[in-house]
């Protein structure tokens, strides 16, 4: 019998029920000889109805069946003696031991112990667009609960955390209270590094959306204070994630289209919006040309590390920019936020080498004119010697990818090899660089780095 039967979901008891990934069969997952109940969640372990104890399980029958309280409850955190008990740490909790101690003796280990000692713990900041865009595949990967889920409008909150079965607070006090092992930062930049502190004093680790912060100096400080606390910050720059992107930058460094030699890239989107009203825009997000641009700024450093001069002409709304590399390369970017209605989303990049070109054109909804076979979406590799090819890449949603990639980094404690925070903070200064060229209308060197 499958694991997941689904039951009635009862408002009154909140209830929440991890649905099944599509394609999931749970039957390889039971125990021989059983012992869990059936309708236990296939993703955290929680009883749903009843669990016949397994000895030595960290499983409590008597416990209400909702999953998100079960896996704060396993694992380790909870309120004894009234006092708010901060969670061990992920991978000293107590279950750990457990688990460690079966595997060393070569024996079974108890499959709710162990699901209970691998549950990630996320607690999300921001229900707006990029909250959205995380709750929810955190909550789809499989050992991730999303405990809950923070806006400045509880109806916001709600919205959200009911999709994702968390619990929804118009508290950020409250948010960071609650057991969790990370805290995902989605909110306006300007929120970014003080929510960072709070949430890493209060011993989370700290995912947070790009731009890592508003400032570099607010950058460093959310670094340093990582270190500090012996917690990760992983910053969520999600075109290192994206597979074309990714897989084009894994070509140039393997030679296929040898030395580098220049760079464009496009990110334009339709106005109008955005820009209303720009000093409060800067005040927030630093505007369009960081906020926007910061995604290719960040894509040409990974290529080709740090420029040597930037330069920007146009305007926040459309923005060109050109950088020059250490190393030679030179490159162009080229970021808007007011194409006509209707004008789909387009994100591009092109590497020239001494050896061929690559390239890439993303368009959400629509295609060009010349791409004369109407696909929307490849990896073109065209040779010297004449003729393109085209690189098959395995599909995936950059978003689930990063998710993915992030999870994997907490649960081994381990920064992340694709984002290091440092490099953040550089793409920030690069972004913020830009800016103040576009701002004085003539090129600018680095100065010395930050
Ligand atoms: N990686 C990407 O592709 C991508 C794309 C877009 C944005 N981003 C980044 O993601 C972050 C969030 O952007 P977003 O578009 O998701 O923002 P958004 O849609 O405006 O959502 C902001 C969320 O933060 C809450 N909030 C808390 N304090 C706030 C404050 N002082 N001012 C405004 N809102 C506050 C809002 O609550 P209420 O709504 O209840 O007020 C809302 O839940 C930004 O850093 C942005 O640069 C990344």
């Amino acid at each position: 019998m499958p694991r997941w039967r689904t039951l009635s979901t009862s408002g009154s008891s909140g209830l929440r029920v991890h649905p099944p990934p599509p394609g999931v069969l749970a039957d390889d997952r039971i125990p021989p000889g059983g012992g869990i109940a059936t309708d236990a969640c296939w993703r955290c372990g929680a009883p749903r109805q009843r669990v016949s104890a397994i000895p030595g399980s960290a499983a409590d029958p008597g416990a209400g069946p909702r999953c998100g309280d079960r896996a704060g409850r396993v694992a380790g955190g909870g309120i004894r003696g009234g006092v708010r008990q901060r969670p061990p740490p992920y991978g000293e909790r107590p279950e750990w031991k457990g688990v460690r101690a079966a595997r060393a003796a070569g024996g079974r280990v108890d499959p709710i112990a162990a699901r209970a000692a691998v549950m990630l713990r996320i607690a999300i900041a921001g229900a707006g667009f990029m909250g959205g865009t995380h709750a929810p595949r955190w909550a789809a990967e499989e050992g991730v609960h999303v405990v809950g889920v923070y806006s400045r409008s509880l109806e916001r909150a709600a919205e959200l955390a009911a999709r994702v079965g968390a619990r929804p607070t118009d508290s950020l006090d409250e948010l960071l209270a609650m057991e969790a092992d990370a805290v995902d930062i989605c909110l306006p930049t300007d929120q970014h590094g003080g929510t960072a502190l709070r949430a890493l004093a209060a011993g989370r680790h700290v995912v947070c959306e790009k731009p890592v912060a508003r400032s570099v100096e607010e950058g460093r400080r959310m670094l340093e204070a990582a270190r500090a606390a012996g917690r990760l910050l992983l910053v969520a720059h999600v075109v290192r994630f994206w597979p074309e992107y990714a897989r084009l930058r894994a070509l140039v460094a393997e030679g296929a289209i040898g030395r580098p030699t220049s760079a464009t890239a496009w990110r334009l989107q339709e106005g109008p919006g955005w820009v209303a009203d720009s000093d409060a825009r800067r005040a927030v997000n630093n505007g369009p040309v960081v906020d926007l641009q910061i995604h290719d700024t960040d894509y040409l450093m990974w290529l080709f590390g740090e420029p040597r001069r930037v330069a920007a002409y146009g305007g926040e709304r459309h923005v060109h920019t050109t950088f020059l590399f250490e190393g030679g390369v030179a490159a162009t970017a080229e970021a808007a936020c007011d194409m006509p209605a209707g004008y789909p989303f387009t994100s591009y990049v092109r590497v020239r080498g001494e050896g061929g070109v690559a390239e890439y054109l993303f368009r959400a909804g629509g295609v060009r004119p010349d791409q004369s076979d109407g696909r929307a979406s490849e990896l073109l590799l065209h040779l010297p010697q004449g003729g393109r090819q085209r690189v098959d890449v395995p599909a995936g949603d950059p978003y689930t990818e990063q998710i993915r990639h992030f999870a994997d980094c907490l649960r081994r404690g381990q920064e992340s090899a694709v984002v290091r925070p440092e490099s953040a903070v550089r793409s920030l200064a690069v972004a913020l660089r830009v800016r103040d060229a576009l701002d004085l209308g003539a090129p600018l060197g680095m100065g010395a780095p930050t």
